[in-house]
């Protein structure tokens, strides 16, 4: 079968049911789509199907034989999609980068359909998973390409910047995680302490030793 990806005929030997992100990735070796869950959960491996973002790990190969495929690859072809990258530089969002080819493809297709996104239309649409947590970076950029002004979220926020959500949280955390500590240690000290005394107990000649 012929698949048209990024603007170009290739020839494929597959089975019609074979997920698209295998044939782009082992047939084609196009790598710069990635494999993560493989149920269409965390967007890893999404590509754009005739202008739809798609999650390729579970579409077979035969549903999209007539349509046109955009991947991570050719996204600075688009003009919309060289933004993206553009503005991903910009605020340094990728950290492992892993997740990052299927972030572009999301929010490459959300501006095309929507040029000046709020942020709940943001966080509506990219919903793909990040390990690193970058998603504060994520909504910055996207804020930055929509034209808005991220102090505004400030004040939606309750006083609380985006950016500090993340440092709240670890604080909290380890917070949390001290105070364990403190109290685990302070158990440990108790019951070596109630051992000791009763090992006395039982050994009271060791008393007068
Ligand atoms: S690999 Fe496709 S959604 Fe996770
Ligand atoms: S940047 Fe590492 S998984 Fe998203």
């Amino acid at each position: 079968m012929q698949l048209r990806i990024n603007g170009e005929l290739r020839e494929v030997d597959a089975d019609g049911d074979t997920p698209l992100l295998w044939v782009l990735r082992d047939d084609l070796g196009m790598t710069g789509t990635k494999y993560g869950c493989g149920l269409a959960q965390c967007g890893a491996c999404s590509v754009m199907v005739d202008g739809t973002v798609t999650r390729s790990c579970v579409t077979p190969v035969d549903s999209v034989v007539d349509s046109a495929i955009t991947t991570i690859e050719a996204i600075e072809q688009d003009e919309t999609g060289k933004q993206v990258v553009e503005a991903w530089v910009r605020h340094q969002v990728p950290q492992c980068g892993y997740c990052q080819s299927g972030q572009v493809m999301a929010a490459t297709a959300l501006l095309k359909e929507n040029s000046a996104p709020s942020l709940d239309d943001v966080r509506d649409a990219m919903v793909n998973l990040c390990r690193c947590g970058t998603y504060n970076a994520i909504h910055a950029a996207m804020l930055d390409l929509a034209g808005i002004d991220d102090t505004v979220n400030e004040a939606d926020s309750g006083g609380v910047l985006i950016s500090d959500y993340s440092t709240t949280a670890i604080v909290a955390g380890a917070a949390v995680a001290g105070g364990a500590a403190v109290a685990g240690a302070a158990l440990y000290q108790r019951s070596k302490k109630a051992k000791t005394a009763s090992q006395q107990d039982s050994h009271p000649e060791d008393e007068s030793a």
